[in-house]
């Protein structure tokens, strides 16, 4: 029978340069998206997918992640006292069960292949998720979810999320060499970390969710420094191409690059725009301050 994915493996260790002052004294993944922090995307999404334990690799600076994953009773109590009863209840929607959530510190910033290597002990010898907070997705099937009802179609193997990206873009993403391709899914024949333009396989980008096999590990632990000087998730997946059968899924739904200014303020303006408590009055703002342009 096929190994349930029951593990999701978060890696938000990183410095969040691209994002700077903003991130000076706080993680990225806390920036919040109407609302709720990115890493709460990525967390809902997760759970939503049927994940039951979550492995955060986390690094300096980012102890406010474990407190927004804990409870608060300070808050709960004046809470309770002033009878916000639906705060309460948004706040303990939120929390992942006692006992289900992790953290590992990864010691220096060497690069995702590094963060993912960080977890290994806690995943051991099962298939996994892994979800880059930075790359929020609105869909109305949650992108992981959909990944995994075709890992299930497929009887297994690793799926990576795939989409289209422009092709002068190509040195920001790993980019896939595809194989046979019936539109949504798609065979990787091989993976390179962002390739200039020029060197690009085709212009099929990964987007940060992976279903893994546990061998990854295996090859993470020798893995040499590959692009930009880290060590690469891809390149070590990029090895694994001849012994496990590697699929991209073209998921249904709009990935926002919340790790650049322009990405998170258009994803702030699409989830703005998705709620029926705000919708109009986003709406007729940007209508009218867009006018004059
Ligand atoms: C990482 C991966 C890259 C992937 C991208 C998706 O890059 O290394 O292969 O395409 O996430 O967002 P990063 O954005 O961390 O540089």
């Amino acid at each position: 029978m096929l190994q349930k994915v029951r593990k999701a493996v978060f890696p938000v260790g990183g410095l969040g340069t691209r994002f700077l002052p903003a991130t000076k004294a706080m993680p990225k993944e806390m920036l919040p998206v109407v609302d709720k922090p990115l890493i709460q995307y990525a967390v809902d999404e997760a759970r939503a997918a049927g994940i039951e334990e979550f492995i955060f690799v986390t690094g300096r600076g980012k102890v406010t992640i474990e407190d927004h994953f804990d409870r608060s009773f300070e808050l709960e109590k004046v809470l309770e006292e002033r009878g916000k009863i639906d705060a309460l209840e948004t706040l303990a929607e939120h929390l992942p069960q006692t006992g289900s959530v992790a953290y590992i510190r990864q010691h220096e910033p060497l690069g995702l292949g590094h963060a993912v290597w960080c977890a290994k002990n806690y995943v051991g010898d099962e298939p996994f998720a892994v979800i880059l907070a930075d790359d929020l997705i609105l869909s109305e099937k949650p992108c992981l979810k959909q990944m995994i009802d075709v890992r299930d179609e497929l009887g297994g193997g690793n799926i990576l999320a795939a989409m289209e990206v422009p092709h002068e873009h190509t040195s920001r993403y790993g980019i896939v060499k595809p194989g046979f391709d019936d539109g949504k899914k798609v065979e990787i024949k091989d993976l390179v970390e962002k390739p200039d333009p020029q060197n690009a396989p085709s212009d099929l980008a990964v987007i940060g969710r992976y279903i893994l096999e546990p061998t990854v590990f295996g090859l993470l632990e020798n893995q040499a420094r590959g692009a930009g000087n880290e060590i690469q998730l891809t390149d070590a997946l990029s090895s694994l191409l001849n012994t496990s059968p590697f699929y991209g899924l073209r998921f249904d739904g709009t990935r926002f690059d919340c790790g650049d200014k322009i990405g998170f303020l258009q994803a702030n303006i699409a989830f703005a725009l998705q709620r029926s408590d705000m919708n109009r009055e986003v709406a007729d703002f940007i209508r009218k301050m867009a006018a004059d342009l």
